[in-house]
């Protein structure tokens, strides 16, 4: 049977979640990290599909599917979520093929801006992507450590946060905020992530002004996190903490760009190793993230 790229169907996701898990272990076992990736449903794949199907593909021989890749859109914002070859398979223009039909999917879109994190220490996609003009922009640390050693003296901040409701009003501020943060609304990715039972949202607040938001997983992970002001983000880091801390997780995790000094300095001060270095690559002129804590490499 010949290879043949087509977009991919809600009953792929799974199949794809499979070749992405094993593909991400491959590599990070590779390179002497260890495993990374464990299995999950493909909720938010499922989602994207839904929302917005032009951003997801398949490579497919004799129906087993050897790449996959997960491009979405959120106003002039084109990001990257996924771009996996099963190991056995790389190295033979599957990936670049892939990629073509999600830059395609952004030209359509007319995104302005092209973004997504890939691991610091794959050669392959950084060349790829450097062919595609998309370019290192810095770097984002994934950090975690065990919660009792996180929750010892966390600093205490006068922020104040409430439980984010789906009120009109809540999701013009969220719009708001991450406008200014990212130069994008993500309301639609607020919309998911407030029906996922797993995450939890808050709104942070000086006295009665709301400076930005935050996200806890049921897992102990924190992100997003969003504020009107770089100033602000080592103080919504630390709430975010807090909140993370007062939960019976074992562990707690948070991607860190490089770019955010207090962040960054508050992790490594509360015991956080890092664990995994992942990359921001961009078109020209996007990504300085310093008011912004990405979720992961695919939620951004
Ligand atoms: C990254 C990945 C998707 C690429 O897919 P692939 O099918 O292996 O890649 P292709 O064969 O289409 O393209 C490889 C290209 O990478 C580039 N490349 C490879 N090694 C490179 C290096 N050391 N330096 C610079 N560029 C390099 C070249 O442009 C090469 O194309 P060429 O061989 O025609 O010159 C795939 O290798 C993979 O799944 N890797 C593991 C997971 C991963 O890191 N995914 C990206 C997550 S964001």
């Amino acid at each position: 049977m010949s290879l043949v790229y087509r977009s991919a169907r809600a009953d792929d996701l799974a199949r794809a979640e499979a070749l992405v898990v094993a593909s991400i272990n491959d590599l990070t076992v590779r390179h002497g990290f260890g495993p990374m990736a464990t299995a999950s449903p493909p909720n938010f794949q499922l989602f994207s599909l839904k929302d917005d199907p032009e951003g997801l593909w398949v490579a497919e021989d004799d129906g087993n599917i050897l790449g996959f890749a997960w491009s979405w859109v959120c106003g002039d914002v084109w990001f990257l979520a996924q771009l996996f070859v099963d190991p056995a398979q790389q190295g033979r223009g599957i990936g670049n093929a892939l990629l073509e039909r999600t830059m395609e999917h952004a030209r359509k879109s007319r995104a302005a801006h092209k973004a997504l994190i890939t691991f610091t220490f794959n050669r392959v996609s950084q060349g790829l992507y450097i062919r595609h003009g998309l370019f290192p922009k810095m770097p984002i640390y994934f950090f975690n450590a065990a919660r009792e050693r996180v929750a010892k003296e966390l600093p205490e901040t006068s922020l104040r946060a409430v439980m984010i409701d789906k009120s009109v009003a809540t999701i013009a501020k969220l719009i708001e905020i991450d406008s200014i943060a990212i130069g994008t609304s993500r309301e639609k990715h607020h919309r998911y992530l407030l029906d996922d039972p797993a995450s939890t949202g808050f709104l942070l607040y000086i006295g009665s002004d709301c400076i930005g938001y935050g996200y806890i997983a049921a897992n102990g992970h924190v992100g997003p996190v969003a504020v009107m002001r770089a100033e602000m983000l080592r103080d919504a880091f630390a709430t975010a903490l807090k909140l993370a801390a007062d939960r019976p997780t074992e562990k707690i995790s948070a991607f860190l760009p490089g770019t955010c000094d207090g962040a960054l300095s508050l992790a490594v001060n509360q015991g956080m190793r890092i664990s995994f270095p992942m990359l921001l690559m961009a078109s020209p002129g996007y990504g300085d993230w310093t008011q912004y804590l990405p979720r992961n490499p695919g939620f951004m």
